[in-house]
């Protein structure tokens, strides 16, 4: 038997929503299970990618045994009802960019779950799923919009059980996405962040984020502007960003442009707008990155509004 699931990536944070807030985008990867019937051949873990040889290279990094972290996913399922994962295959077919802020390995587990599960008769319901996915992750701001699709808010609990909430983006905001050809893993861009911070800024953070989903509820373009700053994750990463500093500046003064924040980790760069020129975002974006030697990708897209889903 064999199953087949599309997840959508997503963007994380979104400015002060830091490991809590997060948004589907149209962009996917397909993660299939396949139980092989020949014994004793183990995992077996294939990645394609419609991407550029650059990617090719990162895949190169990437474990594809029993130290994957769709295995582990995979594992972990299986485990919760008493199993061991025996003979399987695993291909990801990628189109989301890998250590670029967009959700890859999240969606990776997400897709491997949800197949798993699946082959298993469907044993989890979405909150064990969103569970598993969680503790592979360790934080649910990726793995909850993948799952459910749309904007979500997700939290772990301190019993670790996992609360999420879709949210209404509006319609009429732009995102824009802005891929730059330089990775950047997620460990690292959590290595630069402190263990604590000041209380001034955790303040800040709780009333912007309180601000940014005010500003969502009622689609208020102007509380919006205020809303996407961020102390907590985004001063820190500047410095793993280059030209990251300079595109914030920029739009800072661009009436129409909600804000412009790091998309996850990073090194993605995310615009929100209502009704502006899109070539005039992509112009301010490339010509800070390029004169770097930056190259980058940048697209418009709208939220997805569905979660992973399996192929029939
Ligand atoms: N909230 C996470 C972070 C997203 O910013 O580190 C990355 O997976």
């Amino acid at each position: 038997m064999k199953v087949s699931v599309k997840v959508p990536a997503t963007t994380a944070n979104i400015g002060p929503g830091f490991d809590c807030l997060g948004l589907a985008l149209p962009i996917y990867n397909t993660i299939t299970i396949e139980e092989t019937v020949l014994p004793g051949t183990g995992v077996e873990i294939n990645l394609m990618s419609e991407d550029e040889v650059v990617d090719e290279m990162i895949f190169d990094n990437i474990p594809r045994d029993e130290n994957s972290i769709v295995y582990k996913a995979v594992e972990m399922l299986y485990n919760s009802i008493g199993q061991e994962p025996s003979e399987l295959r695993i291909n990801v077919q990628s189109q989301i960019p890998i250590t670029r802020g967009l959700g890859s390995s999240a969606s990776v587990v997400v897709g491997g779950l949800i197949a798993a599960n699946k082959l298993l008769g469907s044993p989890a319901d979405e909150t064990a799923l969103l569970s598993i996915a969680t503790e592979v992750e360790g934080h649910p701001d990726n793995v909850a919009p993948a799952i459910l699709g749309g904007f979500v808010l997700s939290s772990q609990e301190e019993d670790g059980s996992i609360i999420c909430r879709k949210l209404d983006w509006p319609e009429e905001w732009d995102i824009t996405v802005c891929i730059p050809d330089f990775e950047l893993a997620t460990n690292i861009a959590r290595s630069v962040l402190p263990k604590d911070v000041p209380m001034e800024d955790a303040v800040f953070n709780a009333k912007h984020l309180a601000m940014l989903i005010t500003a969502v509820s009622t689609k208020d373009e102007k509380l919006m502007k205020l809303a996407l700053k961020d102390r907590l994750h985004q001063p820190y990463r500047e410095k793993l960003v280059p030209g990251m500093k300079e595109i914030m500046e920029a739009f800072k003064h661009e009436d129409g442009v909600l804000g412009c924040v790091l998309s996850g980790a990073g090194p993605t760069m995310l615009v929100i707008s209502y009704k502006y020129d899109l070539d005039k975002i992509k112009s301010i974006v490339r010509d800070i990155w390029e004169a770097q030697n930056i190259k980058v990708d940048i697209k418009t897209l709208k939220v997805e509004q569905e979660g992973a889903k399996i192929l029939e």
